[in-house]
Order: structure tokens, then C-alpha cells, then sequence
């Protein structure tokens, strides 16, 4: 596909790989409507790990019994990618996830606790100074079990920077590898998430010790654009969920994320291991195995995120894809385009479905049966081939 000309130099000169942190089976099974089965969530991590992803959130051991069971079978099973737990940093929560994970053969054990002056305040009841101590605790008990282990900031959008630096600092010399800096309510926007990144990235002690994580959830509709502006920050790991599943609104939808990375490479140099043409093939799997079907407009997975109807977008893309496409459907695991015939197709798209459908007809025939369609087309939202069939047919035998 062309890539038009961007309007501003790459972002880094030397090509970065940003890790794909899937936590659809623990934020997006979470959320109303997404709570899977154990073996529904064995079934999904392997085809996440088909897809690429670098990291698998495959639960939270302590909050059921099923969540145990899942990650246990995940476990057993699943060899490619990480595989991360989450933890509050309860002493019985981290050895939870050091159990639960027995036997992986990458294991990471993630440990979150609130940061903000609200969530410290109104949730935990606990002043600074504590939440510091119970976070180093709980990152050095996560050691002890793994050398994996990532430390989230609860609410860190809304918490104090110069408290991120200090306790950013302290989960480092705990010996933590991932700082992640979560979006918890989806309230920041792009360009203050990008100035977050880059504050801590230069105060935080130690900062190259760690890789700095976005985790943005979309109740303003802006988590995609939001962990980009990480990326441009210098977050190098993103957590995503398949179709967006997540807490709310979701979170930041991994297919777009990823897509975006691809289509505007020259700008981000950056990629992932994503094998892109699975995108849609999980997408559905999801679908299926939740009952959470995607809206049609979806970006890159929904059905009509290749389709074309109006006459002038037909036209230009019989011409070249390109005018009306920024990507390949076959790169994200569509089979094709697709012309939608309605009422706003013209006679070019016309003539081109006519003869994928092995009519050859001429311009009368073809003047007739796009007037029979346009009649047909203002009172049926979409043309189907067997109607076209059956309007070439009618006009034939009119002749
Ligand atoms: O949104 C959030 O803050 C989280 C953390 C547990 C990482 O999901
Ligand atoms: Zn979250």
C-alpha cells in the first residue's frame, strides 16, 4: 500500500520494538458481558500467542477460583509468550500468582497499588509514605518468586508526578523491570500523557533500568491515541485488549494500536510481533467465545472497516485501492474489499460485481439493469448478488 507523505519526521532514528501486553483474559474479562470459562480462556491465550503477543495478563489468581483454574490451564499449555498475573500488594496475592504460575516457562508477576491522593485517600486510606513501603514490599516479595515482575501505579494519570518519580525510583531499586503508568479512568489526553512519559523517563532514578508501560482505559474514546503519545513519550510496552474489551469503555484496542504502529511506521519506527493477518481471526474468536460482538464501524475489525457503498469511493477504488485505503484488508485478515451495493453505488462498481458474477454485458444492457438496480437499491438497504443476478436475468428476458 503507498504510504503518503507524513507531515513530520520519524520519532526516533533507531528502529524500537514496543511489547504487546495483552490483558483481554484479566481487564477485558473483567468487564460486564466478557467473564470466560477456563477453558474459553485456555482456548483465547492460545490464539493470542498465535497472534504474536509478547505478554499474556492470564488473570488475577486471587480474586476467584475460576480465574485460578484459567491461568493453571494456561499455564500448562501456553509456551510462546509471558505469562503475567496480577497482584494487589497483599503479601497472600503475590503468593497466589507465584503458585499459579509454577511451572511457566516465562513468568512475570505484576503487582499494582493506588497512587493518586483520591484513590490513597478514599480507597486505601493510607498516606504516601505508606503506599511506598507496601509498594517496595510487595515488589521485593515478587522477587523472591520470579525475576520477572512489573509494578502499576493505580490512578497515575491523576497522581502527583513528582510521587510517580519517587515511587517509580523506589519499585526499581525493589528490582522491578516494567513501570506501568496507568490511565485507571481514561482521563488524560495525548498530549499531557506524552509529557508524563517524557518527565519520568528523565527524573525517574535509574530510568533505563526499566521499560516504562502505558495502560490507557477510552472512557473519552482516547485510548488509542493516548498510549501512541506514550510510545512518542518513550513508553516501550503497551497493554491492550483484543476489540478494546476492558473495565468501562474499555481499553486501548490492540489491533488499532498495532495498525497504527504499521501504517505510520515511518513516523513511529517502531513495530511489534503481531502477525497482523490474525487480527481478524481473534477478533471473532473473541466475539464468539464472549457474545460481545463489535460494532460494524469498528477500526480494522469491523465489518465495515473495508466496505465501500457510495459511488465516487467505489469508483476511485476500482481505479486504486489506495485513494480510499490505508491498508490492505488481506494484511489484518480480511479476505477483501468490499463493494457494498446500495443505493449510493454507481454504474462503474456495477458493471465490475456484474462481471465478478460472469455476466458480460454491454452498454444498453448495462443502462437497463443499473436503472432496475436503483429501483431495487431505494427500497432494500443493500444489494445482494442474487438480486443482481436476478435483475440481469429479468432484463434479458425483457429484450
Ligand atoms: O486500569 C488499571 O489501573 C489497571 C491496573 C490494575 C493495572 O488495570
Ligand atoms: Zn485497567
Amino acid at each position: 500500500m503507498n504510504e503518503s507523505p507524513g507531515p513530520v519526521a520519524s520519532i526516533s532514528d533507531a528502529p524500537q520494538h514496543v511489547t504487546i501486553f495483552d490483558t483481554s483474559l484479566r481487564d477485558g474479562e473483567q468487564s460486564p458481558g466478557c467473564s470466560m470459562s477456563a477453558s474459553q480462556k485456555l482456548r483465547f491465550a492460545h490464539a493470542l500467542s498465535e497472534l504474536g503477543v509478547d505478554v499474556i495478563e492470564a488473570g488475577f489468581p486471587s480474586s476467584s477460583e475460576a480465574d485460578l483454574e484459567g491461568v493453571r490451564a494456561i499455564v500448562r499449555e501456553v509456551r510462546g509468550s509471558s505469562l503475567a498475573t496480577l497482584a494487589r500488594c497483599h503479601p497472600g496475592d503475590i503468593e497466589a500468582c507465584a503458585r499459579a504460575l509454577e511451572g511457566a516457562a516465562k513468568p512475570r508477576i505484576h503487582v499494582f497499588i493506588s497512587t493518586s491522593p483520591l484513590h490513597r485517600q478514599h480507597k486505601l486510606n493510607l498516606d504516601r509514605q505508606q503506599v511506598l513501603e507496601r509498594a517496595v514490599a510487595a515488589v521485593e516479595q515478587a522477587r523472591r518468586y520470579v525475576d520477572d515482575v512489573e509494578f502499576s501505579c493505580e490512578d497515575a494519570l491523576r497522581t502527583e508526578p513528582e510521587y510517580l518519580v519517587e515511587i517509580c525510583s523506589a519499585a526499581i531499586a525493589a528490582g522491578a523491570r516494567t513501570l506501568n503508568i496507568p490511565d485507571t479512568v481514561g482521563y488524560t489526553t495525548p498530549s499531557e500523557i506524552r509529557s508524563l512519559f517524557e518527565y519520568l523517563r528523565s527524573n525517574v532514578r535509574d530510568a533505563d533500568k526499566a521499560v516504562f508501560s502505558a495502560h490507557c482505559h477510552n472512557d473519552l474514546g482516547l485510548a488509542v491515541a493516548n498510549s501512541l503519545a506514550a510510545i512518542e513519550g518513550g513508553a516501550r510496552q503497551v497493554e491492550c485488549t483484543i476489540n478494546g474489551i476492558g473495565e468501562r469503555a474499555g481499553n486501548c484496542a490492540l489491533e488499532e494500536l498495532v495498525m497504527a504502529l504499521r501504517v505510520r511506521n515511518a513516523y513511529y519506527n517502531a513495530s511489534t510481533r503481531i502477525d497482523t493477518r490474525r487480527l481478524v481471526p481473534t477478533s471473532r474468536l473473541l466475539s464468539r467465545i464472549t457474545g460481545m460482538v463489535v460494532q460494524r464501524n469498528k477500526a480494522v475489525v469491523g465489518q465495515n472497516a473495508f466496505a465501500h457503498e457510495s459511488g465516487i469511493h467505489q469508483h476511485g477504488m476500482l481505479k486504486h485501492r489506495g485513494t480510499y485505503e490505508i491498508m490492505a484488508p488481506e494484511d489484518v485478515g480480511w479476505a477483501q474489499s468490499q463493494m457494498v451495493m446500495g443505493r449510493h453505488s454507481g454504474r462503474a462498481a456495477l458493471n465490475d460485481r456484474l462481471q465478478a458474477l460472469g455476466f458480460s454485458v454491454d452498454e444498453a444492457r448495462l443502462n437497463s439493469v443499473f436503472a432496475a438496480f436503483k429501483t431495487l437499491a431505494e427500497k432494500k438497504r443493500e444489494v445482494f448478488d442474487a438480486d443482481l443476478e436476478a435483475l440481469v436475468l429479468g432484463a434479458d428476458a425483457k429484450a
